[in-house]
């Protein structure tokens, strides 16, 4: 297994929107470990294909503490949301940065699991919020999307910063 590298906002290509997937090949297989053990180690909640610039639709998760609810959703889809609550959120992409962001307290999702398997699933609490949040990814979308432009602004203004403290280290 490999750790892959994540894209730190703002880098444009996580605004590219994901594809679908059609092929569940061992390289997919693969690839996926790979995504686990690169969330696992950040250490992270989820990752979407995206971040890790593999732009078809594919996010890994896992909201648990001892690593025990690891979810795979391929091609998913929420068909049913429900509620409102506020979440304070963090993001691979957009390390050591948190904000308050709104979403639906209870979902429903569609997917193929890594065997290309449709299964749907019903959430609330933190695993909705992460499933928003990592869908968001493979439509282009972050949830920084959801701050004022002006704190928008602030922010790139940080993260560029820290990106040429990091180029020249
Ligand atoms: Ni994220």
């Amino acid at each position: 297994m490999a750790l892959l590298d994540i894209l730190t906002f703002p880098d444009p290509r996580l605004r590219t929107k994901a594809k679908p997937i059609n092929e569940f090949t061992d390289e997919l297989n693969t690839f996926i470990d790979d995504m686990f053990e690169t969330m696992y180690d950040a250490p992270g909640i989820g990752l979407a294909a995206t971040q890790v610039n593999f732009h078809k639709q594919l996010v890994v998760i896992d909201v648990s503490e001892d690593k025990s609810e690891p979810y795979c959703f391929i091609n998913p889809e929420i068909t049913h949301k429900e509620g409102a609550e506020v979440c304070q959120e963090g993001c691979l992409s957009v390390p050591e940065f948190f904000a308050d962001v709104t979403r639906a307290e209870n979902i429903t999702v569609k997917a193929l699991d890594r065997n290309g398997k449709a299964f749907e699933l019903e959430a609330d609490g933190l695993l909705a919020v992460c499933i928003q949040h990592e869908l968001d990814h493979l439509n282009g979308k972050l949830f920084v999307d959801y701050l004022s432009p002006l704190k928008q602004q602030r922010l790139r203004k940080k993260m560029e910063k820290l990106a040429k403290q990091k180029a020249s280290a």
